[in-house]
């Protein structure tokens, strides 16, 4: 079984996003890719209301992850961490994408198009895809206590 995966952007994203949309439909890995918007520069909602749609499929178990880009790649985080259940997290390095699954069990990865350039995005991507959380490591603890806090605990 390959991943279901979300992407989602607003319009300071959706450049990065497209192209790693569709990186993300031509890798073996993924089964299906379900965008939430936006699909051009001229469409102006606003990051969070994407972020959120995004991080509620991902909450409600309909997708497994989801990749989200804004400008920075910050505000996209911060509102897919207000969904219950979510750790989402901006990262734009090899370790920080590897450790945001491995040791945090995040299953949102934000990047920002204004931050990192779309060859280094496309890696990164790459590299996630084959990223797995072991819920029986030592950081299994530490990701139960962030669940703890917002209740999502037994869903986790
Ligand atoms: C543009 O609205 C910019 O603020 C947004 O894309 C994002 O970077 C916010 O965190």
């Amino acid at each position: 079984m390959g991943w279901k995966i979300v992407t989602g952007s607003d319009n300071a994203g959706v450049g990065h996003k497209s192209a790693l949309k569709d990186l993300l439909e031509n890798d073996p890995r993924v089964d299906e890719v379900i965008d939430v918007g936006v699909t051009g520069r001229e469409d102006g909602t606003y990051y969070p209301n994407v972020a959120v749609a995004a991080a509620e499929k991902v909450a409600a178990g309909e997708a497994d992850r989801a990749l989200l880009i804004c400008g920075t790649g910050l505000g996209v985080a911060i509102a897919a961490n207000k969904v219950s259940g979510v750790r989402a997290v901006t990262a734009h390095d090899l370790y920080s994408v590897q450790r945001s699954v491995l040791s945090n069990n995040a299953q949102v990865l934000c990047m920002g198009e204004r931050v990192v350039g779309l060859e280094l995005a496309k890696e990164l991507v790459k590299v996630w895809l084959d990223l797995e959380f072991d819920p029986e490591s030592s950081s299994a603890a530490k990701v139960d206590a962030i669940c703890a806090y917002d209740g999502s605990l037994d869903e986790a």
